[in-house]
């Protein structure tokens, strides 16, 4: 195989981490993007070594500034070259029910969950076309399809997500880059943990498959679509939820 430079947002995190480590298992080199706020990089280079990743480049920006992204692509690239992939990770919550939602957790999930594709995106596409070839995969969400209870903020963004992918996907499907979202179900991480012990109980009951996803059955969705196999695919929204939402 080709091996491709590949940049993932959010890559501390429990599914950014999975997903830079299934990037690197199909031979890409790996950018490993942080929020310069994120108070454990050392620990967790550490933590990859020690996994046998070795050769991850780390680089930090906040995705939700525009300027933020073009120094840290700008960064990227000169330690590990043009990027071929990129993989649009980075997101937070800030669940609330609407009438209790204040403007700041709307503008906040906002930023970082969908302007922030703008703002990387922007950074790599039209080299992407230039070169003739290039992957972005955008990580969605089933509540960006399904709307949930306490995430108009998030189920918006994530919902934002599948139609700029949508419209992107057009707009580069004949010069050799794809544009592909993946919708996760609700995967064991740390942004899952931290929902109400009783309310989680009651969304895994409601996943026909009984549990929640593993960070890598997701992250090898994300392989894929960066993979040359998946050189057909594009514009897709890619289902991984347990089955517990179809479109
Ligand atoms: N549907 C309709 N109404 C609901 C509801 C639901 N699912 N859940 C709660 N409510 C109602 C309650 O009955 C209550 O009504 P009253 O005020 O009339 O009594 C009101 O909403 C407030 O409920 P709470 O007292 O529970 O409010 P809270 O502030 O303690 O919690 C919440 C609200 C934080 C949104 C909490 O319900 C919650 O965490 N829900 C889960 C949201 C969720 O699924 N988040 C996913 C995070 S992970 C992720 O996003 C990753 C991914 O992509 C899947």
């Amino acid at each position: 195989m080709t091996q491709r430079v590949a940049l993932v947002t959010g890559a501390m995190g429990g599914l950014g981490t999975a997903i830079c480590q299934e990037l690197a298992k199909a031979g890409h080199k790996v950018v490993a993007a942080y929020h310069p706020e994120f108070d454990k990089p050392d620990e967790w280079k550490k933590q990859m070594a020690d996994a046998g990743f070795n050769d991850f480049v780390c680089v930090a920006g906040d995705v939700s500034s525009f300027d933020s992204c073009a120094a840290m692509v700008a960064e990227a690239e000169a330690k590990a070259g043009p990027v071929d992939i990129l993989v649009n990770n980075a997101g937070i919550t800030r669940d609330k029910m609407f009438g209790r939602m204040e403007l700041a957790q709307w503008d906040a999930v906002i930023s970082t969950n969908l302007t922030s594709l703008f703002n990387m995106t922007k950074q790599v596409s039209g080299k992407m076309a230039e070169r003739g070839w290039g992957r972005i995969v955008n990580i969605s969400s089933v509540n960006g399809l399904k709307g949930q209870a306490g995430q108009t903020n998030y189920s918006a963004a994530k919902a934002g997500v599948i139609g700029f992918t949508k419209a992107l996907a057009a707009e580069l499907a004949a010069k050799g880059v794809t544009v592909n979202a993946i919708t996760p179900g609700y995967v064991a991480t740390a942004m899952v943990m931290a929902i109400k012990p009783e309310v989680l109980q009651s969304i895994i009951d409601s996943v026909p498959m009984k549990r929640l996803a593993k960070p890598e059955e997701i992250g090898g969705a994300c392989a894929y679509l960066a993979s040359d196999l998946a050189g057909f695919m594009t514009g897709a929204t890619m289902n991984i939820n347990g089955g517990l939402y179809y479109q």
